[in-house]
């Protein structure tokens, strides 16, 4: 029984939708609450053979039994909420907090024609919060398709006692620590994601920290390391974005001092490390540390000691199940 926020490292993409899923189906939360910014996001989630991609819903959804929750703070488009319900078949556990607020045509439109400077996902998350800071934005109250899904979620999540928060979007992307002005449109951190969901410091038990092995970047801003597409093609580490299908940005090393700052801002009590399959990949597939090869175990250990917080999840394939749980 543990209240457990969950929250990127990087600049998102770090796995955390494979993370969530194995804590979802192993701990078996009582309510996984998605927190973070809005459909920008897109977390992907591999289970028995199924591919779920998700923008709006919390990755938790696989465990069947947990009720699913979005918090007052994240942002809602309708057309994105609905389809998902539809498509993952939740219709009957799913809530939306009454508070939140609704992205409309317009927002899309204007951050399609604004935010190529940031290179934003065009999703209408920037536009919509600022709409929200003007007091002139839409609540999904006001949208009848959305009315059989409205509750309080602080009231739900603050009356349960095994609850999972997830947070979208990563550290170095946040609009008060990351790499201003090429970040997104709200704080990511640990506090502002339990803040989303209606949940106070003294309530949270773990806050897991999800870095990959290697860093990849989305949009416009500084990027240590990085290296040519058809470098990250040769170490297969290219990937592409979940919402707007760009070749992400690779850097090959990990940014240790804006790791630290992330585990020292979000009060990181364990760290998950995703991908270490692609990074070596005799990997693929290993559910026991000791397993491990020698220099796959070798890099954890220098996580471990450069950043000072135990690496208490490995990913080890993309499906839930490849993974090590060393709790
Ligand atoms: P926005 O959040 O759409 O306004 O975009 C601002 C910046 O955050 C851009 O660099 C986006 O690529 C990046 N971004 C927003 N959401 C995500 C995400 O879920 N993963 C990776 N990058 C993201
Ligand atoms: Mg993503």
């Amino acid at each position: 029984m543990a209240i457990n926020i969950l929250v990127g490292g990087q600049f998102g993409d770090e796995g955390k939708g494979k993370i969530i899923s194995h804590l979802a189906l192993h701990d078996k939360p009582d309510v996984v609450a998605r927190g973070g910014v809005g459909p920008n996001a897109g977390h992907t989630v591999i289970y028995k053979g199924r591919t779920y991609k998700l923008r709006q819903l919390p990755s938790g959804i696989i465990y069947e039994k947990s009720r699913i929750l979005i918090g007052a703070g994240v942002l809602v488009n309708p057309e994105v909420f609905l389809k998902e319900v539809e498509e993952c078949g939740v219709k009957g556990r799913v809530g939306i907090d009454f508070r939140c607020t609704a992205i409309t045509s317009a927002h899309i439109v204007e951050d399609s024609e604004t935010g190529g400077k940031i290179g934003t996902t065009k999703t209408g998350c920037g536009p919509a919060n600022i709409d929200r800071v003007r007091r002139t934005a839409k609540l999904v109250s006001e949208v009848p398709e959305l009315k059989p899904y409205l509750t309080d979620v602080p009231k739900e999540v603050n009356s349960s006692k095994n609850v999972l928060v997830e947070g979208s979007q990563g550290f170095m992307l946040s609009l008060l620590y990351g790499t201003y002005p090429y970040v997104t449109s709200k704080d990511t951190s640990a506090s502002s994601v339990a803040a989303d969901v209606g949940l106070g410091p003294t309530k949270i038990d773990d806050v897991i920290v999800v870095l990959k092995a290697y860093t990849t970047r989305v949009g416009n801003g500084p990027f240590v390391g990085e290296v040519s597409h058809e470098r990250a093609v040769e170490l297969g580490y290219a990937e592409y974005g979940t919402v707007t299908g760009r070749p992400r940005r690779v850097s090959e090393s990990l940014h240790w001092d804006e790791l630290k700052l992330a585990c020292e801002i979000n009060s990181a009590t364990m760290l998950a490390v995703t991908k270490l399959d692609v990074k070596f990949p005799s990997c693929k597939g290993v559910k026991k540390f000791e397993k491990l090869p020698k220099e796959a175990k070798s890099f954890i250990g220098e996580i471990e000691k450069k950043l000072g917080v135990p690496v208490k999840f490995i990913g080890t394939g993309a499906d839930a199940e490849e993974i090590i749980d060393r709790r």
